[in-house]
Parts: C-alpha cells; structure tokens; sequence
C-alpha cells in the first residue's frame, strides 16, 4: 500500500489520538491479563487518519494475526463464513467500510460477534438445513467514515467505538520530521511546519505530499525540505495556503459563485461539479466544516465570511462569520 514503511507498528510509536491509544492500551492490556479477545472494536472517522493502522497495531499488540476484507468485498454469506472459520483464537477480523456489508451478510455477524457461533443456512428450498458451529473467540475491528451509516443492531455489537480526531499541525510536524527520517531525507522544521499546516488534518494526505516534496528537494534544491522547497513544491500540485486541492476549492467555489453562497442541497452541488455525494459528504465536508469554511445547515450547505475572504471574494450581507 502507499505508506506500508511509514505505518507505525506500535502504539508507543502512533502520534496523535492521546484519547484513543490510551482507552485502547488499557482495553489490551486488560484482555491480555484475563487471556481472552480483545471486545469488538468500531473506528469511525474521516479517510485517511489511521484506522486501518490501528487495526493493525491492535494485532500486534495483542501478539495475534490480522485478516482484513472490506464491506463490498464478503458478497455472500459464505464468502464471510469463509473468513470465520479461518480465524485462530484471539485473531483479528478488520472489516473496513464496514458500512457496505450487505444485509444478509450483517446477518451472519450478529451471532458471530454476541456468541461467536455460525449459523448458515445451507441448501434450497426443502432440503435447505441450518447449521450452527462455533467460531473462536476473535476480535472484529470495524471502520467507517460515519458511525451514523452503521445498522443499530451492529453498532450495538461493538463493545469500543472510538471516533478519530484530525491531527494537529504539531502532531502533523512530528509524524512529517518521523516519516522523512524513514525515507532518509533531511528536513528543516519550518519545513515540516509548512507541511504540516497545509496537510489538512490528515496523516495520509502528510505522507504523500511529503514523498512530493523528496522528490522536488532532490532535483531541484539541495536535497533537504526547507519551508521554500514546501512552497514551490505545493504550488506545482496546486494545492493552495490552507491545504485546499482541486476540489476543496471547486466545492466552495460552487457555493459561492454559482449559487450565492448557499444555502444549497449536497445532491445540487454533487451534480454541479460532478462528484458523488457521498465522496463530498465523507471526504471534502468534515475538513472543511471543522475549520469554519463550511456550514451545514438544514436548508443546506452555506460558505462562510471565511470562505469568501479565502478566495478574496466580497461577502453578502449576512454571510456567516463561523469560526
Ligand atoms: N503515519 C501515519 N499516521 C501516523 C501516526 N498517527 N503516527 C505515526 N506515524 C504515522
């Protein structure tokens, strides 16, 4: 994957998310003392800020194996049977967008994660018989972008659900300065505070513009990231003073200039610049939102006096100074 090098292993070595790596430390610990599964965990936040890296700490800290599938992967009920009896004892199932299993599926799971029992029905009509087998003792780790897209009844199963935070530009910095010692590039601290600042919040997005800006350090400057190299770097990907990209911009953009700075539906901004609506709501929104640029109201998404001002655009009377 894009970062496998960059992923830390261990929990001592995972920045950021304090709240989280200390619930989850003491979950383990706890469980390893009694010598039993970690309960089901559900990691729930925007792209990119590490849950797929946590599942993968969770098992190495409890000294177990990891399966990972996604949501639209298990089609049938046995495909996720298939899984299931595969399991050793205290293994980890990661399930990410675990909001996209379908529902006979999320069927199978109930039992399997309350009882740690299979039931599947096997065969048609009258000949079809039901089967029950037990399943070892397993820990499935879940990961969506929103926990509100999960079924009640599955959300209930999870005995930890943990929301992931976006990162702080110190955090940010200090993974950067991490990363770019594993990559064996030098890199100024004003350079990893400019990185870090235009980043948005995300450690996955950090990373990539990171290997950008080696590559750019390399050829073009002395082979050390200064807060320069940064700058000229980001303007080549055109990603703006705030972090925006392409599409950060094309959505405010939208707002502003084509619909008098909102209020206007998701759905009506998803077909004006042709994207799904899903990808804004679960990708672009919550950055946006968090940091004052966008306001989600129930007549629909308005730019505030910030977004205006960002793009050096007059504001209306009356638009939102949200901060
Ligand atoms: N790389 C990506 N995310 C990280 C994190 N949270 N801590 C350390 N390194 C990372």
């Amino acid at each position: 994957t894009y970062d496998a090098t960059l992923r830390p292993r261990a929990l001592e070595e995972y920045i950021g998310q304090e709240k989280i790596k200390g619930n989850l430390g003491l979950f383990i610990d706890a469980a390893k003392g009694r010598g039993e599964s970690l309960d089901h965990v559900l990691l729930y936040g925007p792209p990119g800020l590490g849950k797929t890296t946590l599942a993968n700490i969770i098992a190495c800290e409890m000294g177990v194996s990891i399966k990972s599938t996604s949501g639209p992967v298990i089609e049938r009920p046995g495909d996720l049977a298939a899984i299931l009896t595969n399991l050793e004892p205290h293994d980890v199932l990661f399930i990410d967008e675990i909001h996209r299993l379908s529902h006979v599926v999320e069927e199978i799971l109930y039992p399997a994660m309350e009882d740690f029992q299979l039931d599947i029905i096997i065969g048609q009509g009258p000949s079809a018989r039901s089967i029950k087998l037990d399943l070892p003792h397993f820990t499935l780790v879940g990961a969506t972008t929103r926990a509100g897209l999960l079924s009640s009844p599955l959300r209930d199963r999870f005995g930890v659900i943990s929301r992931l935070e976006f990162y702080t530009c110190e955090e940010l910095a200090t993974i950067i300065t991490r990363s770019s010692r594993i990559l064996g590039i030098g890199i100024e601290p004003q350079g990893a505070e400019e990185l870090a600042r235009r980043s948005r919040g995300t450690p996955r997005i950090a990373n990539r513009l990171l290997r950008r800006v080696r590559d750019f350090a390399q050829v073009r400057a002395e082979g050390v990231i200064t807060r320069s190299v940064v700058q000229n770097t980001l303007k080549l990907l055109e990603i703006d003073e705030m972090g925006f990209d392409h599409m950060d911009c094309r959505i405010l953009l939208t707002i502003i200039d084509k619909f008098g700075g909102g209020p206007v539906g998701l759905d009506t901004i998803a077909a004006a610049i042709s994207e799904e609506s899903d990808t804004i709501e679960d990708v672009y929104e919550p950055y946006l939102i968090q940091n004052g640029f966008l306001n989600r109201t129930p007549r629909g998404r308005v730019a505030t006096l910030a977004a205006y001002q960002h793009f050096g655009r007059i504001a209306p009377q009356g638009a939102q100074a949200n901060l």
